[in-house]
């Protein structure tokens, strides 16, 4: 496995965390990507969040169809994600992005028996400009529960960034959680009760949580429409309460 240095200066990631209550259990995840106990703690129970599996399996199962020989993840945090798209892409090369040295510590030995398929570059999003992602041309890109972490310009930034880097007809996957739109917060509390995700019982106390978290989603609009301003055509392919899976194209 290649590792490039990471340019630029290092800055700390903000966490993020929810609480789940699946099977009685209840997980905390406060995931301050720079701490390794919190880097090991999300690597643990990532798998918990309901909507993940369904998500992610459809993500696999896109870029299968899409079958891209070089893949870039925005984000790649522990490897949960690359090791999985590796596994269902056997001729494909991945580079993999994150700002934080404990995940991409975790990430390097998940990620080992896949020899130099793999590159671990260590990069800030909020600069993204300045990450050097080597040679190769990708036909895919995918983002999953990273982009959140970043203020809405710096979002906007790497959309822009990924329109300049992908080439025509490249695919981009985003799984990412969205705004909840406070008028309608009664609706999504229906559907985390069916799917048994322990929120924060009013609109102003989630938000004082996301803010606590330093998680800083955008709604799913905005999202798209900063995706089409940077060159690619999107649709929407599962949503589920706040988290969407988006597919895009570049044009
Ligand atoms: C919730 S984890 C998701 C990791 C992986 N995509 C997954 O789903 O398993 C979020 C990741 O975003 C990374 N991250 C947050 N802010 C970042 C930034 N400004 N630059 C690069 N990575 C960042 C964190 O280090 C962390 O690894």
């Amino acid at each position: 496995m290649r590792t490039l240095k990471r340019p630029g200066r290092r800055q700390e990631a903000s966490g993020g965390g929810e609480t789940f209550a699946r099977s009685g259990r209840t997980l905390r995840r406060m995931s301050h990507w720079h701490d390794p106990r919190q880097a090991a703690t999300w690597d643990r129970v990532a798998a918990e969040s309901p909507s993940r599996g369904v998500q992610l399996e459809l993500l696999l199962a896109v870029l299968e169809r899409f079958a891209p020989t070089s893949v870039l993840e925005v984000g790649v945090g522990s490897g949960l994600v690359a090791e999985r798209v590796l596994e269902r892409l056997p001729e494909a090369r991945l580079v993999g992005v994150d700002d934080a040295a404990p995940m991409l510590d975790l990430a390097r030995t998940r990620l080992d028996r896949f020899g130099d398929r793999v590159t671990l570059v260590r990069g800030d999003l909020r600069r993204a400009e300045a990450i050097e992602l080597g040679p190769d041309a990708f036909a895919a890109a995918y983002s999953v529960q990273t982009l959140h972490h970043l203020p809405d310009p710096a979002k906007e930034d790497v959309f822009r960034w990924l329109g300049r880097t992908l080439p025509r007809d490249a695919l981009f996957l985003l799984r990412d959680k969205a705004t909840v739109v406070p008028s309608l917060f009664d609706a999504y509390v229906t559907v985390w009760e069916r799917l048994r995700v322990e929120m924060p019982p009013t609109a102003p106390e989630l938000a004082g949580s996301l803010a606590a978290k330093g998680d800083d989603p955008a709604s799913l609009a905005d999202q798209l429409g900063w995706l089409d301003a940077a060159g690619f055509d999107t649709g929407v392919l599962h949503a589920e309460a706040h988290y969407a899976l988006v597919a895009a194209r570049r044009r």
